[in-house]
C-alpha cells in the first residue's frame, strides 16, 4: 500500500505499553502510515494510555484537550485511544472528549485494520474484545520494523493476582501465555535484524507457562531455549511476583550466561499486616528467603522492587517495616509510590491515609532507596564492565549503553560501538546512571 499518511503515537505507562506500541506502528504501516515524531504532521494521533494511578489516568484527558486546536486547524486528523485507560472507560472517552474516533484496549490492537475502514467511512468504535490470541497470531503476520539493540518480547500477558490496589487484571485481564514456538520465531526474527539483547515482558512473566510439543514450558525453559540463539547475547525479564519464583528460574542467574543479573521483584510493603491487605499472599519472610536464594545463585546480582506507601490503614509502624524491609535487601534500585486509589477494586473501599502522611512516607522512602541505589553504583567505580552500546548520546561524541544491571552508561565512543557489547571502567556514577570510558 501507498505510504501517503502519518502516525504520531505516544505511549505512557509500563514496558508492555511500549511493545505493544511497536507492535500497532507495524499495523499502521501495513495500512499505509508511516510514524512520524510531530503530532502537527501527523493524520492520525494515538495515545497508548496507562490506568495504574489517578495521575496517569487523568493526565490522558488533559492531553487530549490539548489537539482540539490542532483538530480545528485539521478537520481530517483522526485521534484514537489505547492501551487500559481506553479498556477501563471504553465508550465513556468519547462521551467525555468527542474529539476521539476510536478506543481500543490493550486485547483488541488486530481489530485496528477494520476500524480504520470505519472510520473512513465517518463511523467511529470503541474495541474492548479480550480474544488475546488473536491479537498475537495478527501480530505474528507483520514485518518487524526497525530496531535497537535491546528489544521487548511480551510472553504472558493479563494477571490473575488481584492484589487489592491494583486495575491490571481489569484492564489487561486474565494471564494468558504465548506459545513457545511463536515466541521462538519472533525472537529469531528480532535477532536477524540485529538484536542483540531481549527482555521477556509479563505483568507476572515468571508465571508464564504453557503446554507445547508434548511439554511443559515454564519461564526457565523458555529462556533456556531462546539462549541457544547465537547471536542473542543478552536476556532479561519482568515483572517478576514472588509466588513464581520457581527454582529453576532462581538457579538460572548461576548457570544460563545469557541470563543478566538484574531482577525485579516488587514487595510492596515491608509489613505481613499490610502485605495480607493487599492480598499479595505471601510474608515479608517468604520474599526475603527468595532473595537469600536469588543471591546464592548469583551473588552479585542487581534486586530492584516496586513499593506502595500510605495504603489504607498503614500504620507508622506499618511504614518503619517497610524502611526496615528495604534496608535489609538494600535494593540496587527501587520505584515508590504513594497509593492511588482505583475505581472497582477492593482496596478503594477502604479507609484511606491523609494525603501528607503518604507524601512523608513517600519521601522517606525514596531518600532511603536513592542512598541504597548510590552505594551500589559507588561500588562499581573503578571496575570493568561489558556495556551493550545502545545510540548515541545528548553530548558530542557520546554513546549510551546499558551495564549487565541495567544501569545507563554514557562514554565517549564512536557510533561503530551502537549494537557491540564493549569492556567499560567506570569512572563516576549519577542517581540514575553511570560514566565510564573505553577500554
Ligand atoms: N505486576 C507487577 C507490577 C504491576 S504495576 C507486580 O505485581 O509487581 C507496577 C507497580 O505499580 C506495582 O508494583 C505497584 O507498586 C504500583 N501500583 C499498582 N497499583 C497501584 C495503586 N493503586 N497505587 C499506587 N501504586 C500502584
Ligand atoms: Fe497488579 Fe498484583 Fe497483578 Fe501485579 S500481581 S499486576 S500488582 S494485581
Ligand atoms: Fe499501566 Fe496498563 Fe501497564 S495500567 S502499568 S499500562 S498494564
Amino acid at each position: 500500500m501507498q505510504r501517503d499518511k502519518k502516525l504520531f503515537i505516544k505511549t505512557y505507562g509500563c514496558q508492555m505499553n511500549v511493545y505493544d506500541s511497536l507492535r500497532m506502528s507495524e499495523i499502521f504501516a501495513a495500512e499505509g502510515f508511516d510514524i512520524t515524531d510531530s503530532a502537527e504532521n501527523a493524520d492520525m494521533v494515538i495515545l497508548n494510555t496507562c490506568h495504574i494511578r489517578e495521575k496517569a489516568a487523568e493526565k490522558i484527558y488533559s492531553e487530549l484537550g490539548r489537539y482540539k486546536p490542532l483538530k480545528e486547524k485539521k478537520p481530517n486528523l483522526k485521534i484514537g485511544v489505547a492501551g487500559c485507560v481506553a479498556q477501563a472507560e471504553g465508550q465513556e472517552i468519547i462521551n467525555r472528549q468527542p474529539l476521539v474516533d476510536l478506543v481500543v484496549g490493550p486485547q483488541a490492537y488486530h481489530q485496528l485494520p477494520k476500524m480504520l475502514e470505519k472510520l473512513d467511512q465517518g463511523e467511529r468504535s470503541v474495541e474492548l474484545d479480550f480474544e488475546i490470541d488473536d491479537k498475537f497470531l495478527q501480530l505474528k503476520k507483520l514485518e518487524t520494523l526497525n530496531l535497537r539493540p535491546s528489544a521487548f518480547l511480551t510472553v504472558q500477558e493479563g494477571c490473575d493476582k488481584f492484589c487489592s490496589f491494583c486495575v491490571v487484571p481489569y484492564t489487561r485481564g486474565s494471564e494468558v501465555s504465548r506459545s513457545p514456538d511463536d515466541l521462538l520465531e519472533e525472537a529469531s526474527a528480532l535477532v536477524d535484524k540485529g538484536v542483540m539483547e531481549i527482555t521477556l515482558l509479563g505483568q507476572n512473566v515468571n508465571a508464564y507457562s504453557s503446554h507445547s510439543n508434548g511439554s511443559e514450558w515454564d519461564l526457565a525453559k523458555l529462556i533456556c531455549e531462546l539462549a541457544k540463539i547465537e547471536d542473542l547475547k543478552r536476556i532479561r525479564f519482568t515483572t517478576s511476583h514472588p509466588n513464581d519464583m520457581t527454582d529453576s528460574l532462581i538457579n538460572l542467574f548461576a548457570t544460563e550466561k545469557k541470563l543478566m543479573p538484574y531482577l525485579h521483584l516488587p514487595i510492596q510493603s515491608g509489613s505481613d499486616r499490610i502485605l495480607k491487605a493487599m492480598n499479595r499472599r505471601h510474608s515479608v519472610d517468604f520474599y526475603l528467603k527468595i532473595i537469600d536464594r536469588v543471591r546464592s545463585s548469583r551473588p552479585d546480582i542487581a534486586i530492584s522492587g516496586d513499593f506502595i506507601v500510605g495504603f489504607p490503614g498503614e500504620t507508622e509502624q506499618d511504614f518503619r517495616e517497610t524502611v526496615e524491609l528495604s534496608k535489609r535487601v538494600g535494593y540496587a534500585q527501587a520505584y515508590s509510590f504513594k497509593y492511588s486509589a482505583r475505581p472497582g477494586t477492593p482496596a478503594a473501599e477502604m479507609e484511606a491515609v491523609d494525603e501528607s502522611t503518604k507524601s512523608d512516607r513517600l519521601l522517606e522512602l525514596q531518600s532511603v532507596l536513592a542512598d541504597q541505589q548510590k552505594s551500589f553504583q559507588r561500588k562499581m567505580i573503578g571496575k570493568k564492565y561489558m556495556v551493550l552500546i545502545e545510540k548515541i548520546g545528548k553530548e558530542n561524541g557520546q554513546v549510551v549503553g546499558r551495564s549487565p544491571y541495567l544501569q545507563p552508561v554514557f562514554l565517549e565512543a564512536s557510533q561503530d560501538t551502537i549494537g557491540k557489547i564493549v569492556p567499560v571502567v567506570i569512572k563516576s556514577y549519577r542517581t540514575n546512571s553511570l560514566e565510564g570510558s573505553l577500554v
